[in-house]
């Protein structure tokens, strides 16, 4: 005789776990655009963290990374997030317009850092990446909410 208890066992442990996991997986919501180029910038500071001790020994891949950097930079400037409710429309666009001006500075930074890589200017590639930490640092200051 087949025994079927023990399946139906496994099935009620199963079965519940299986639904929280799906209801789980709808409950966690899609990165927005703006925390996905953040994601992309994350990653790619990380990487050059390593990379920026010693450019001419890592030029190829410091130039790839750095050019992510200029990337994720503008997928921010395009879609800058929205102030905070409450502010007179003015004050907003000021708001708005001050935090693509930041990421403005960020992607040109990293374009500096790339022709500091270019020209073989091993100072200038650690400048421009301590000058990208403290982009960071300001704009999280200012503009995260
Ligand atoms: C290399 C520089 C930067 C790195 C590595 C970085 C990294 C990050 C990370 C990891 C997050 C969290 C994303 C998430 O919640 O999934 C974040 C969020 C954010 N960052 Fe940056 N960031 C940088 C520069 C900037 C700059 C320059 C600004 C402003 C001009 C800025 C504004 C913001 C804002 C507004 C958020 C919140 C986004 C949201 O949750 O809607 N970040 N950033």
């Amino acid at each position: 005789m087949k025994k079927i208890v023990p399946l139906g066992l496994g099935a009620l442990l199963v079965l519940p776990l299986a639904f929280s996991i799906g209801a789980d997986a709808q409950q966690d919501e899609e990165p927005t655009p703006l925390q996905q180029a953040m994601g992309e910038l994350n990653g790619n500071m990380r990487k050059l963290r390593k990379l920026v001790e010693s450019p001419a020994d890592n030029q190829a891949v410091l130039l790839e990374t750095v050019r992510n950097v200029q990337e994720a930079a503008l997928a921010a400037f395009a879609n800058p997030p929205t102030a905070e409710a409450g502010l007179a429309a003015d004050d907003a666009a000021m708001w708005q317009a001050q935090f693509k001006r930041s990421v403005l500075a960020l992607a040109d930074t990293s374009v500096q850092m790339e022709i500091a890589v270019l020209s073989g200017d091993a100072d200038g590639v650690t400048s421009a990446y301590a000058a990208l930490g403290e982009l960071k640092k300001s704009g999280h200051d200012t503009f995260k909410k």
